[in-house]
């Protein structure tokens, strides 16, 4: 496995291969990133995963100190999963002094859910993934649908930007009680990290019941349910199509709806979503 700080070296040792799977990250990797580097290597792609903690999508100082940095052992896990390249750069390597950063109009998509509550954090997001896959040039991307809408952002990025790029969705890996796999998880108490179980929970009595009450009575259901786990704090719970995240108004037509829930615990902001209908 070849490690890589600078981005001009990393580009050069890239540059007449046409077969790369790309799996962006920002380290304190899990089973859910190793799963999108498996099925890269599956493919047979020269596998770059990209490890940067970007701090242009960190509309929160705190989270930004705080987020767990886990170098060594992440090497392991890449080179144990068969990754070929590693991207390692510091800050000054993707913004150098005076980078103008960009704004993307992504429309209704990014006004929403997670663009709501946290604001400029796909912004921030789609600025390192546009650098990202300018020195890598990949031909696939993979990404986790834990983060559904970063996931649409990016196919919105790809488009708005015409790169020949496929996205590859990877689905959520979970822990044995649950609990969507995320770095952010091993910053939870073992008290909170028991209640946490309680968002997974609460989306299958959800889908449980989605023959059972409308829309509003569901809503309803997640809300009561949530009050078994009083340290998990409800930030929003959304129904919404999959297909361009816009908010389930009342009963569901045949489309694909989705329900997403946010909550904090402690200090620590956690996600997760779910299929519900379709
Ligand atoms: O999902 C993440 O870890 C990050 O948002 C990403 C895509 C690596 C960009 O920093």
């Amino acid at each position: 496995m070849k490690v890589f700080k600078e981005k001009a070296a990393l580009t050069a040792y890239l540059s007449n291969n046409k077969n790369v799977g790309f799996v962006p990250t920002m380290g304190a990797l899990h089973p859910g990133h190793i799963s999108l580097i498996s099925m890269s290597v599956a493919q047979g792609l020269t596998t770059v995963c990209s490890i940067f903690v970007n701090p242009a999508q960190f509309n929160d100082k705190n989270d930004l100190i705080n987020y767990p940095r886990t170098i060594e052992k992440d090497l392991q896990l890449l080179e144990a999963a068969g990754c070929d390249v590693v991207f390692i750069p510091e800050v000054s390597e993707i913004y150098p002094p005076n980078t103008e950063m960009q704004q993307y109009d992504f429309g209704a998509i990014e006004k929403v859910m997670e663009g709501e509550h946290r604001p400029g954090h796909f912004n921030g997001m789609a600025n390192v993934v546009e650098r990202l896959f300018g020195i890598v040039k990949p031909q696939f991307a993979f990404f986790g649908e834990k983060d559904f809408q970063q996931l649409c952002v990016i196919k919105q990025l790809v488009k708005l930007l015409q790169l020949p790029i496929t996205i590859v969705p990877g689905k959520i890996v979970r822990e044995n009680d649950g609990l969507a796999m995320s770095s952010r998880n091993m910053l939870l108490t073992a008290e909170e990290r028991k209640q946490a179980a309680g968002i997974y929970a609460t989306l299958c009595l959800v889908k449980e019941n989605k023959d059972v009450y409308n829309t509003e009575q569901l809503m309803q259901l997640a809300q009561n349910n949530f009050k078994h786990y009083p340290l998990i704090n409800l930030e929003y719970i959304q129904f919404a199509y999959a297909d361009d995240l816009a908010p389930l108004k009342h009963n569901h037509s045949n489309s694909a709806v989705m329900m997403f829930v946010a909550v904090r615990i402690g200090k620590v902001r956690l996600i997760d979503n779910m299929l519900i209908y379709g």
